[in-house]
């Protein structure tokens, strides 16, 4: 297996921008609806105690900037960034059919370099879009940077589950099965879902992220397991 794959921000934008048609219908498809419930999960275990505001980063079609937006019963107000047009368009449309005018905004903008101030949000969260992004610390460094004192970086990502069995069937799925589906009903020239498993495998996981997450600046990080570590949710205080 190589050791580096191609995450330049235009490889990655012309990727998401390609699949964008198809990427909320594939992740329903791919993980079975699970991948709804670990965003439910995150903003449960990582609410605005105080509020908000929300900065969802790779925000993407805005799931989990609507997640944020319905846990606080539409009052809380999300900022959703991301830097690929063609997501943030679908993200737009769902956000006008929900109804959340005035209180989700969604950004243009690269999470390596993010247009606010410092310490502006409650919490910054990032749901499968720190992976991606060429340069992990300095993402890290960024949401820190934009986060208030007190406030917390909630970051959910892939992991790959523990015990042999599950993680033999799991691994075939994962690199066997999912990339053919995937390609097969998101025709693309970026290989998105082979690009998938091959980044989830080089990307830190557990405790090597929350080490990460330590040096960027953050306290108390915790993570936390999701359908026996498919998915994982990190979480750190400022
Ligand atoms: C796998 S999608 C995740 C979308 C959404 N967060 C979700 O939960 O479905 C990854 C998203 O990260 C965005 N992304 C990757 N690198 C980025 C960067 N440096 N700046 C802004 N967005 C980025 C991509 O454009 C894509 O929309």
């Amino acid at each position: 297996m190589p050791s580096t794959i191609d995450k330049s921000a235009a490889r990655v934008r012309r990727m998401f921008g390609e699949i964008a048609w198809r990427y909320d219908l594939l992740n329903r498809l791919l993980s079975m609806g699970i991948d709804r419930r670990w965003r439910r999960r995150t903003v449960q275990l990582v609410p605005p105690a105080e509020g908000g505001p929300v900065l969802d980063i790779c925000t993407g079609t805005g799931d989990l900037a609507l997640a944020y937006w319905r846990l606080g019963g539409g009052k809380t107000q999300v900022v959703g960034a991301d830097f690929c047009r063609p997501m943030l368009a679908i993200g737009s449309r769902k956000c006008r059919h929900a109804g959340t005018e005035g209180h989700i905004g969604l950004v243009e903008a690269d999470a390596l370099c993010l247009p606010f101030a410092a310490g502006q949000f409650e919490i910054v969260a990032v749901a499968f879009g720190l992976r991606n992004q060429s340069d992990t610390d300095r993402g890290l460094r960024e949401m820190v940077r934009v986060c208030r004192p007190g406030g917390r970086v909630a970051v959910l990502e892939f992991s790959m589950p523990q015990g042999r069995l599950l993680g033999t069937l799991y691994g075939w799925y994962f690199h066997r099965v999912l990339p053919r589906l995937g390609e097969a009903l998101a025709r693309n020239r970026q290989a998105a879902y082979n690009y998938l498993p091959a980044s989830v495998d080089r990307f830190p996981r557990h405790e090597a992220l929350a080490e990460r997450m330590r040096r960027a600046g953050l306290d108390r990080v915790r993570y936390h397991l999701f359908t026996f570590g498919i998915a994982t949710l990190y979480v750190g205080v400022k």
